[in-house]
């Protein structure tokens, strides 16, 4: 009988050495797996998933917002999607958010193009607890948290006053906007319309869709120009609208236009340059996309942001030439 207690207790005392040096050896390792993560900048732990979602991906304007937002990225525990529509089409690009929604992604960031199908979009996803940032245009009816971007209206106004002091108050003037039905666009021509309203001897002949390409924009100038040989000058009020305008304007010898465009592309600055515009709104799409994701990120920290961050805006014309690296690419400060 006491040989085969002993035997018992010999077992039992085995079966405990062994659970417990198996389970010294386990701790070790995920010990070990722990420090690996650890070490590893934007672990899964450690980064949130933003998405940039653009109206269109290869636009240089939209390409500046994106630069912007990886260099955040590489600053701040966040890996940055830039995923968009090829080409500008709000069918994609409301799919997009969706997508982005369903796949729970930890941000959005994106434009609020025009009310009726983005608000209730940004709405669902504020539902489903993923914080939304309108960038470059926004969706004040919208829940999102916060808006980061041009003050639209005001940029709008701003161009009215100049084309007003560059035209000495008479003009007949054709408008090249990037979309009928978004409202940033809607906003600054809205802004022009209220400032030129000031000078009796202006009068806008027609406004004109591109679709934020160069071609339709030089189409519809010619559109423009055919339909109303009075117009004098022209206001482009998206990316490439000006440079679309200006190529059709240089085959004209006998008379001369003026032509206030938006934003700072190296074509528009080189055009500005050569005389064949002669003013351009300034907008700072880098500053937009990296201060977009630091926003972000406070807001996920629950920091308290403002709801409307307008970035600078201003006219210039070639007297302004070269502009300073902060203008052209806002320089980065340190987060
Ligand atoms: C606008 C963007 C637009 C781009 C098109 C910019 O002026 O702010 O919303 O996508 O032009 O080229």
């Amino acid at each position: 009988m006491a040989y085969y207690r002993k035997w018992v207790y010999s077992f039992g005392l085995f079966l405990l050495i062994l659970s417990l040096s198996l389970s010294i050896a386990f701790s070790a390792k995920a010990l070990q797996y722990n420090r690996k993560l650890a070490k590893r900048p934007n672990t899964p732990a450690a980064s949130y998933h933003f998405v940039l979602i653009p109206e269109e991906m290869d636009n240089d304007y939209w390409r500046l917002v994106e630069k912007g937002a990886r260099a955040a990225e590489k600053k701040l525990p966040v890996s940055i999607e830039y995923n968009g529509p090829e080409q500008a089409d709000i069918e994609t690009h409301l799919k997009k958010i969706d997508m982005a929604i369903a796949s729970k992604v930890d941000g959005i960031i994106t434009q609020g193009l025009n009310e009726s199908q983005f608000t209730p979009l940004i709405n669902k996803a504020i539902a489903k607890g993923i914080p939304v940032i309108t960038i470059d245009t926004d969706a004040p009816n919208s829940q999102r948290i916060a808006y980061i971007g041009t003050d639209n209206y005001l940029s709008g106004y701003l161009a009215g006053q100049a084309l007003i002091k560059g035209t000495h108050g008479q003009a007949v003037v054709g408008i090249i906007t990037g979309r009928f039905d978004a409202e940033h666009q809607k906003l600054r021509v809205q802004g022009f319309r209220d400032a030129v309203k000031q000078a009796p001897g202006i009068r806008i002949a027609a406004v004109e869709e591109s679709n934020i390409t160069r071609i339709e924009a030089a189409e519809k100038a010619s559109k423009i120009l055919h339909e109303h040989p009075d117009v004098t000058a022209f206001y482009g009020t998206s990316a490439l609208d000006a440079i679309g305008i200006a190529q059709v304007v240089e085959e004209i010898d006998d008379k001369s236009f003026y032509i206030i465009g938006f934003d700072t592309l190296p074509e528009t600055l080189d055009l500005l340059k050569r005389g064949k515009i002669q003013a351009t709104v300034v907008q700072t799409p880098y500053e937009m996309g990296y201060k977009s994701v630091k926003l972000m990120l406070d807001i996920i920290k629950g920091k308290r942001v403002s709801t409307v961050n307008h970035t600078e805006t201003k006219v210039i014309g070639k007297e302004d030439l070269p502009l300073q690296e902060a203008t052209v690419e806002w320089s980065v400060p340190a987060p």
